[in-house]
């Protein structure tokens, strides 16, 4: 696959903002058909007019769809046939977040974290791989994050779905190798989009430390995801602090790593709550 890669149908979760939006603007010169995904269909639909704009010949359908719920994302599937939509690249990007200690999460949002992160981009990639495998050709790319290589306090489910995402990601590259059908796990650091207001507990709730000295915008971060699926990478770390940061915690030994994340949750414990 060479850096120009170019799609028939590429469908992007997520699309309504963040490293979504930004997916579905740059695939956009890339492909025939763009579907756009995500609950907040006003967004969706503004995305859709300034993509359309700017690329007259691409058809873009958008696609309100709550990932948590089963049986709509059951339904996805089903209004893509109706559009004679087959996607031959698929970005599983929308998750969440949820920063705080697990025992007074609010089980609604845990559930729809891991419905969305895990169970959605589980079923869509069962759902839409066999007619890639049937064709010879597609691509699947899963936002994973940099936080699937650590066990966090404080993000301990978050982090865990990001685990299961670029575990998942790794397996199943190997599976489809002889297919011809790459799989690309992008492990972002912290990016500036909605995603620290969400994971935030409301107003009162903590920010998620380290995220201004550590950013990386949200173009560059799927810049390199698409250059690094062009290369068939399996994963991508944008960023030098981010790839810097990868090595660094993929050689540490574990025990260290239990004594930096311990450290750093009594950091956390000290400081006083955000106003
Ligand atoms: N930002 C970071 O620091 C960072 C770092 C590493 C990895 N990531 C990962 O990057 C991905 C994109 O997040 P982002 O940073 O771009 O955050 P974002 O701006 O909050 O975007 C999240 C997207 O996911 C969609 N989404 C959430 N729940 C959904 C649901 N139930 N059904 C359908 N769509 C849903 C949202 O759309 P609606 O609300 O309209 O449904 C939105 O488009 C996520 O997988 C996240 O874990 C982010």
């Amino acid at each position: 696959m060479q850096p120009s890669a170019s799609f028939s149908c590429a469908l992007v979760t997520g699309a309504s903002s963040g490293l979504g939006e930004e997916f579905a603007l740059q695939l956009a010169p890339r492909v025939n058909q763009l579907v756009l995904v995500a609950r907040r269909e006003t967004l969706l639909r503004d995305l859709a007019g300034r993509i359309g704009t700017l690329h007259p010949q691409l058809d873009i359908f958008v696609m309100a769809v709550d990932l948590a719920v089963p049986d709509e994302c059951g339904q996805l599937a089903g209004m893509l046939a109706e559009h004679g939509l087959i996607p031959d690249l698929l970005v599983n990007n929308a998750g969440l977040g949820d920063y705080g200690e697990f025992v007074t999460s609010e089980w609604s949002k845990i559930a729809s974290m891991l419905r969305v992160n895990v169970e959605a981009l589980t079923y869509l990639t069962h759902a839409f791989l066999p007619d890639m495998i049937r064709r010879g050709d597609g691509a699947i790319v899963n936002v994973s994050s940099l936080a699937s290589l650590l066990a966090i306090p404080d993000f301990a489910v978050y982090a865990a779905t990001k685990a299961y995402v670029t575990s998942f990601s790794e397996a199943l590259r190997l599976e489809l190798r002889g297919h011809g059908i790459p799989v690309l796990a992008v492990c972002p650091g912290p990016v500036h989009t909605g995603f620290g207001v969400v994971a935030k507990r409301g107003e009162r709730g903590r920010n998620m430390p380290g995220r201004e000295w550590f950013h990386v915008p949200k173009e560059q971060v799927v810049a390199e995801a698409l250059v690094a699926l062009a290369r068939d990478r399996a994963r991508v770390y944008p960023g030098l602090k981010t790839a810097a940061a990868a090595l660094v915690l993929s050689v540490l030994p574990i025990v260290l790593l239990r004594l930096a994340m311990g450290a750093h949750l009594s950091r956390q414990d000290k400081m006083p709550p955000q106003p």
